[in-house]
Formats: C-alpha cells, sequence, structure tokens
C-alpha cells in the first residue's frame, strides 16, 4: 500500500511493502521543517526485560510495567488524524517485547490499523513459533547487541528463512568502537550474512549505561569515520541520529542523503505509562505530556512548538563546518555526545 500526504511545505510519500519512504518540500530538493503529523511513533510498550543488559538506558528490570493491550489501543487510536491518518510505522520497544504478555496481540492491532510494525530485541525469546507469527506482518526487527559475540547467527539464519527483514543495533561506546571498525573492515561479513543493515548507535549515557564508555573524537573513532564511505561490510550500513553531525562533518557521505535528528519533527516517543516525549532519550519532562491528560493532536500541533524552536536555533559550536545550515546542531538532552566540532 502506498502512503501519501500532502500540505504546504511538506510531501510524504511511503510504501508499506518495502517501508521505503521519501519526504520533500514544496520542490523534490528542499527538505521540509516537520510534519503536520508524525510519520514515526517510537513506543515503549514496557519497561520490564530479565536481560539486565549493562548498557541499557532504560535501566530496563523484571518489574512488570507493561503498557496494556488496552493502552495500546488507545494510543493508536489516539495516534488517528481525520486528515493525516495514522502513523507510517511504529517501532516498539521497551523493556523486552517479546517478554510482554501481550505482544502478538499489539502487533496485531498494529496491523490491523494498516501501520508497519517494527521492534528492537535482546533476541532472547526469538523462536520458531514466535518467528512464524512474525512472517508477513513486520517491517523489521533489530537485534541489540553491544559485542559481536553476543550475535546469535542459528537466530538470524531462522529469520532469515522466514524472510523476516533483520537489522542489527550496533551500540557504539568507546570500547565496541574497536569491533565497529573490524565491522567496517569486513572482518564479520560471515556473521553478518543475513543481516539486512548495521545500524551503529551512539552510546547514550544514561541509565545503566556509565559516563565513561561514551565516544569521543579520538584515534579510534576517526578510524571509524574514516572506514564509513570505503566500509567493506556485506550489508548495508546506518546511524542513528545522533551520529549525525559527526557524519556531516567528518566523512564524505553526501549530505542530501542524511536525515537529520527528526524528533518531535518527524517522530515521537511514547512510554509505557503513555507519557510523549519528542526522543526516547529524553533526559528530563520539559516536553512530556500525558495521554490520559492531553490530545495527541494538541500536543503534536501545539505544544511542541517551542521544541521545535529551541532546536531550530542550532546551537552548534563548529565555526568550520561546511554542512551547519543542514544539522539540527546540538543534541538539547545530551552536551557530552556533541563532539564533532573537535578539530
Ligand atoms: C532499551 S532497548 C529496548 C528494546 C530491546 N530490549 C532491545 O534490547 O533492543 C531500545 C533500543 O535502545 C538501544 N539502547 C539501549 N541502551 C542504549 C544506550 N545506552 N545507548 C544507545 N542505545 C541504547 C537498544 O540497542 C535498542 O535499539
Amino acid at each position: 500500500m502506498i502512503v501519501r500526504r500532502h500540505s504546504t511545505g511538506y510531501n510524504f510519500l511511503g510504501d508499506t511493502g518495502t517501508g521505503l519512504t521519501l519526504r520533500w518540500a514544496d520542490g523534490v530538493g528542499e527538505n521540509p521543517v516537520y510534519a503536520p503529523w508524525p510519520e514515526l511513533a517510537d513506543i515503549s510498550i514496557s519497561n520490564h526485560c530479565s536481560k539486565g543488559c549493562d548498557f541499557c538506558y532504560r535501566d530496563s528490570k523484571e518489574d512488570n510495567s507493561f503498557m496494556t493491550i488496552g493502552q495500546y489501543e488507545k494510543v493508536l487510536a489516539g495516534l488517528q488524524h481525520e486528515r493525516w491518518g495514522t502513523v507510517f510505522q511504529v517501532a516498539l520497544g521497551g523493556g523486552e517485547p517479546l517478554e510482554h504478555p501481550d505482544f502478538k496481540k499489539i502487533i496485531q492491532a498494529t496491523c490491523d490499523r494498516g501501520i508497519v510494525a517494527n521492534f528492537t530485541t535482546n533476541g532472547e525469546r526469538l523462536n520458531e513459533d514466535i518467528v512464524g507469527f512474525l512472517r508477513g506482518k513486520i517491517g523489521a526487527l533489530a537485534i541489540s547487541a553491544a559485542r559481536i559475540d553476543q550475535i546469535d547467527t542459528g537466530i538470524l539464519r531462522l529469520l532469515a528463512g522466514n524472510e523476516i527483514r533483520t537489522n542489527l543495533h550496533f551500540i557504539l561506546d568507546n570500547r565496541s568502537i574497536a569491533q565497529g571498525i573490524d565491522m567496517l573492515r569486513g572482518k564479520y561479513n560471515d556473521i553478518l550474512k543475513h543481516v539486512n543493515s548495521v545500524i551503529f548507535l551512539t552510546y547514550k549515557p544514561k541509565g545503566r549505561a556509565q559516563a565513561d564508555k561514551c565516544l569521543e573524537l579520538d584515534s579510534n573513532l576517526r578510524m571509524f569515520l574514516n572506514l564509513v564511505n570505503k566500509n567493506k561490510c556485506s550489508c548495508s550500513v546506518g546511524f542513528d541520529a545522533c551520529f549525525v553531525p559527526l557524519l556531516m562533518k567528518h566523512t564524505e557521505v553526501n549530505v542530501d542523503c542524511i536525515d537529520s535528528c527528526e524528533c518531535g519533527f518527524f517522530s515521537v516517543y511514547i512510554d509505557e505509562n503513555m507519557n510523549v516525549k519528542p526522543c526516547s532519550f529524553a533526559s528530563d519532562d520539559s516536553y512530556s505530556f500525558n495521554l490520559n491528560d492531553c490530545d495527541f493532536k494538541v500536543i503534536w500541533g501545539k505544544k511542541y512548538d517551542k521544541y521545535r524552536k529551541e532546536v531550530l536555533k542550532n546551537r552548534c559550536n563548529s565555526s568550520d563546518c561546511a554542512n551547519k545550515s543542514q544539522c539540527r546542531g546540538k543534541c538539547v538532552y545530551f552536551e557530552d555526545l556533541q563532539f564533532c566540532y573537535v578539530n
């Protein structure tokens, strides 16, 4: 199905079959400032997880903090707009989505509304039953890892056998960057054989993730950046929004192909308590509004105006970046992640 939205200064086209999305402003060479309705909702369906990853920014535990199926239906109903329809896709997270007792119902409810369902998982609960259920129902899933030896190639094979597009979310900190470099050099192509895309995630110092592992612009990160354009990875390579300033300043990647931070402009985050925030990594509640008290239309259309104005001030410190005007600049939440201006 092709989803289309057109208004002044904003055009969107999305193919639910392939996941391809395109957006442009009045002319195809221009970027819209923000969307009249979000294209993507990042929804935490719980904060319950039994794995205990030391990098978990949500500090997820076995605490039974689940969004109920009724609440999830209410969230989806709130994301329905009389003119714009619903969001094109959701990215379900947590907590561990596969430990949610109603995970299958959540996927089904998403499909029933014509929304593309995607989710991230630690991978531990993937088995033949759940993979068989997911076949033909989701856009993609992502398995999180902070080390190569955490990747289960048997599971990747099972997913590929069921035609499920699988990405690897590789968390890049000042230790895992050594394996990130080797990945770009093609050293792990055997392991990545069934992976659609490796997405490098900038390590965020939040929850259980300690600040001493944050990336810095040292020789390793420079080497990594240097390899981006000539990487020998067998699958495609992508980056999270926090990586964008580094890509813009220190690589040859075509800036026309890079989306700056989309949070609160094209995407939105909703947690298991139905709090709506621009970004899942929001480190304070300054732009947090609860769906029980406030209509989503009001949040997106009015309440986020101030946030957008704040971000568009572009607090970037760099005096010599050719792509400064294309970048959303310094993250409003994480000072420590802004180091692209170091020469
Ligand atoms: C908190 S996890 C929850 C979903 C699922 N349990 C998982 O492991 O993917 C959601 C996303 O956050 C990412 N993530 C977790 N901790 C992070 C951190 N400290 N910095 C950056 N990304 C992180 C994960 O890789 C995943 O893509």
